[in-house]
């Protein structure tokens, strides 16, 4: 094989080592709600959401929604898409968003490999007062010189 065929090659491995991974991350704000996207290429009977691969989020079990193994701490805050299971569509809306959310949501889906869901929780931002322009120059002094090395890297790399 030439460099050319290997280099393919790699590509090739890396995307397949993408899909098969399946990670993706949502960012919801502290008390807002957010979606988490779960789809199948088929009508599915059963599906299964976990978060940190313990607590039972949402189930679908014999093609309708299930709250018996529900955990109390997500009770009243998830919603699925009944309308939507026969294209396919698992997704879920999460409400009322709460820091102890944050973690690795799971869709599984008997013999499909599991779709992960990282969610990260952000604080509702709280707009500051605006800073006077004293403040706002050594600000801007400070950020020009924490820039310089980063500069300098790339001058030196450019260099080689
Ligand atoms: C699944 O349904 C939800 C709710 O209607 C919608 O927001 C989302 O876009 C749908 N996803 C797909 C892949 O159709
Ligand atoms: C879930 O996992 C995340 C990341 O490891 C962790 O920060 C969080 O505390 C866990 N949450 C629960 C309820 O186990």
């Amino acid at each position: 094989m030439d460099i050319r065929s290997h280099l393919l090659l790699a590509l090739l491995l890396l995307k397949i080592h993408e899909v098969s991974v399946q990670s993706i991350t949502v960012e919801a704000v502290l008390g807002d709600s957010v979606i988490l996207a779960c789809s199948s290429i088929r009508y599915e009977q059963d599906v299964f959401w976990r978060h940190n691969n313990s607590k039972s989020v949402y189930d679908i079990i014999d093609g309708g929604e299930n709250f018996h193994d529900q955990d109390p701490g997500f009770r009243g805050r998830v919603k699925g898409f009944p309308s939507e299971f026969t294209k396919g569509n698992y997704s879920i809306k999460l409400s009322d968003v709460k820091p102890t959310d944050r973690g690795t949501y799971t869709c599984q889906i008997p013999d499909s490999s599991p779709l992960h869901v990282e969610l990260k929780i952000k604080e509702r931002r709280i707009l500051e007062p605006k800073p006077n322009a004293r403040n706002s120059g050594v600000m801007r002094r400070a950020g020009g010189v924490s820039l310089l090395p980063l500069v300098y890297v790339l001058l030196c790399s450019f260099a080689v």
